[in-house]
């Protein structure tokens, strides 16, 4: 066996191995990989930039970082809410961000409420004649709720499903055969964690982001075929005023800043996520944490065991709100 012996040569042919074929595999496969993810930005960029993209509920929260975002990305801006002051105050933010850059262009103001399905046509015929054409609709304003389901007026019900279901689909509707006669479109929803699971006292919440969620996924399988993207971003808790605008089982707003909705992602991150996903074309993405994320999982193959924890939690809120 020589000098080496048995187990230098193995030693030999081990260093052969590594330095010959698995160093150059991973460093070939690091290679690859990161050219396919400047390509997959490069791609992502171009399809944001100069985009005509209508942001709803661009007033506050998620909405007003989701402009921010998409106006440093590039895209054509129109802003959609119902207080113009705080629109304009935004467009006045955005042009300061913009200021030097020459790749952003000036934001349009919609004010409309998308509660009210003859406002939203109106808006739809005003967003066309602003700007001719919408590439990317983000359907992001929404209201929350907290309530019992004994005590809830279905005026209050039906004010939330107005706002969070009936709003976006219209709206959807509306801006839709100009998207399939051009040939392209996408359209984004911001639905939540409670579109895929019921959380008590959230009832109208979260049936209304259930119907979203539905309506959404069938329009992704019917307008496959016409080059039409849906993206449905399902999160957990954000740092917005969500809680504190939330209305109560008799329509009177809720005026409280939840623990979890404090402690939640900040609405900066998930504007980038939805930034992200948009330019991926992804059909969904759930931006959540451990628990919440396999809460969706426990309610689809596990259904009992997931009943269960929300009965106990109904029973902990409950004894909580009579101490
Ligand atoms: N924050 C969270 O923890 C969380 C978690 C999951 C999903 N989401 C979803 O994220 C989206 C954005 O909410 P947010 O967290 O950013 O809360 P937010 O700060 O309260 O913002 C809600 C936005 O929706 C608008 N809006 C509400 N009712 C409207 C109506 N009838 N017509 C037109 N605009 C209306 C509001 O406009 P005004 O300024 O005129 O009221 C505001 O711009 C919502 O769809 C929400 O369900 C939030």
């Amino acid at each position: 066996m020589g000098q080496f012996g048995r187990r230098g040569l193995f030693q030999w042919k081990q260093m052969d191995l590594t330095s010959w074929v698995i160093i150059p595999l991973l460093l070939g496969s690091a290679g690859v990989y990161g050219l396919y993810r400047v390509l997959q930005r490069l791609r992502s960029n171009a399809y944001i930039q100069d985009a005509v993209v209508v942001i709803t509920g661009a007033t506050s929260g998620l909405g007003k970082e989701c402009a921010k975002v998409f106006y440093a990305a590039g895209s054509r801006l129109v802003l959609c809410g119902r207080n113009e002051e705080r629109l304009e105050d935004l467009v006045k933010e955005l042009s300061r961000i913009g200021k030097g850059s020459n790749q952003t262009h000036k934001p349009h103001k919609v004010i409309f409420d998308l509660s009210d399905v003859e406002a939203v046509s109106s808006a739809a015929k005003e967003i066309f004649r602003l700007v001719g054409k919408v590439d990317i609709l983000i359907n992001n304003a929404g209201i929350s709720y907290r309530g019992t389901i004994m005590n809830t007026k279905v005026s209050v019900d039906r004010m939330i499903m107005d706002t969070n279901y009936f709003g976006p689909v219209a709206l959807t509707k509306a801006l839709l055969p100009s998207m399939t006669k051009n040939g392209r479109g996408h359209i984004v929803v911001i639905s939540s964690v409670q579109g895929r699971i019921s959380i008590p006292f959230r009832s109208a919440y979260a049936a209304s982001k259930h119907a979203t969620q539905a309506f959404f996924d069938c329009l992704r399988a019917e307008l496959a075929a016409n080059n039409i993207h849906v993206t449905v971003i399902n999160p957990g808790y954000i740092q917005t005023n969500l809680s504190v605008n939330a209305v109560t089982d008799d329509g009177s707003k809720y005026g409280v800043m939840d623990k979890n909705t404090a402690n939640g992602r900040s609405a900066e991150d998930v504007a980038q996520i939805v930034l992200r996903a948009v330019g991926e074309r992804k059909k969904e993405v759930l931006v959540a944490g451990v628990v919440p994320t396999l809460a969706v999982y426990l309610r689809t193959l596990a259904p009992k065991i997931f009943f269960t924890i929300m009965a106990a939690r109904a029973k902990k809120e409950r004894k909580m709100k009579e101490m």
